[in-house]
């Protein structure tokens, strides 16, 4: 059973400056709503119970938008005004759900997931990266499926355009299970395009084993000198754990690019 989920948020958001330069890019809103709320949606909805979120200092409107809100219980005494009470009801569960763990220095996902190690209690999890939205379908809850069926880890991919596979991790094949699943035989982060195994990327949705942090523990700093989750995944792979990559059915935003952004907004008006 995957109970838990982990939420990378402590990165600077750089790519989306000058939004980013005092706003957290998760707090953004997106056709109306913080884009971080639809991540939660999809963890309740894939029956996660609890989600850790790996912020910063610099991060910690993320908490207080989640739990400052005396102001808004004020407003909806006075107000009675049903969307914003539905939005209250929405965020007092969310607060119920979310445990809040720090990265100081945004070291990489590896980093990241490997601040939360304490606190995982079952042999596998959920992590997800925040700026990829997937709409039209519940990928974790697909891959928890997938999770259950076969009893090993999991990760949302697309195929990418041979051009692009320097911003992705790229994972080769193994063996077909079927037209979406494949068993992996190695993964390579964000390789140029002579390196690649194959245009098959790693997209934001991972299911990974407890054990995973004893190679998180020993990971050097790889690409642009931050410690990636790919190059432990890789290590995994090695030592024998399965890995499926699995190619979700709906709809990839990459909401981490200033051009993914503002198409996000216009794709989710449209679900
Ligand atoms: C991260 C991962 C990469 C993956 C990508 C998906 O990269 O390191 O393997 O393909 O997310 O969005 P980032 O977007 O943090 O550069």
């Amino acid at each position: 059973m995957i109970r838990q989920a982990i939420i990378p948020l402590a990165g600077l958001g750089t790519r989306l400056l000058p939004l980013t330069s005092v706003f957290p890019k998760e707090l953004l809103p997106i056709n109306g709503k913080p884009g971080i709320e639809y991540i939660l949606e999809e963890c309740q909805a894939a029956g996660i119970k609890e989600v850790i979120f790996i912020i910063s200092k610099k991060k910690k409107m993320i908490k207080n938008y989640f739990n400052k809100n005396i102001f808004f219980k004020n407003i909806i005494k006075k107000k009675k005004d049903k969307r914003i009470k539905h939005e209250y009801s929405k965020l007092k569960k969310y607060k119920k759900m979310i445990k809040f763990v720090y990265q100081n220095k945004p070291l990489g996902t590896g980093d990241a997931v490997l601040k939360a190690k304490k606190y995982i209690k079952d042999k596998y999890f959920l992590m997800m990266l925040p700026d990829d939205l997937i709409v039209k379908t519940n990928c974790s809850k697909e891959m928890i499926k997938i999770h259950n069926k076969n009893k090993c880890s999991v990760m949302a991919s697309m195929k990418v355009h041979k051009k692009t596979v320097n911003r992705w991790g790229i994972y080769s094949i193994n063996k077909k299970i079927n037209k979406n699943n494949f068993y992996i035989k190695d993964v390579i982060e964000k390789p140029n395009i002579y390196a690649a195994p194959s245009n098959f990327a790693i997209i934001g949705r991972y299911i990974l084993p407890k054990k995973i942090f004893s190679k998180l523990i020993n990971q050097q700093k790889g690409k642009g000198g931050e410690v990636h989750i790919t190059d432990s995944i890789k290590k995994l792979i090695v030592s024998g754990e399965k890995f499926i990559g699995h190619n979700f059915k709906g709809k990839y935003l990459d909401c981490g690019t200033m051009q993914g952004y503002i198409k996000s907004s216009i794709e989710i008006s449209k679900v």
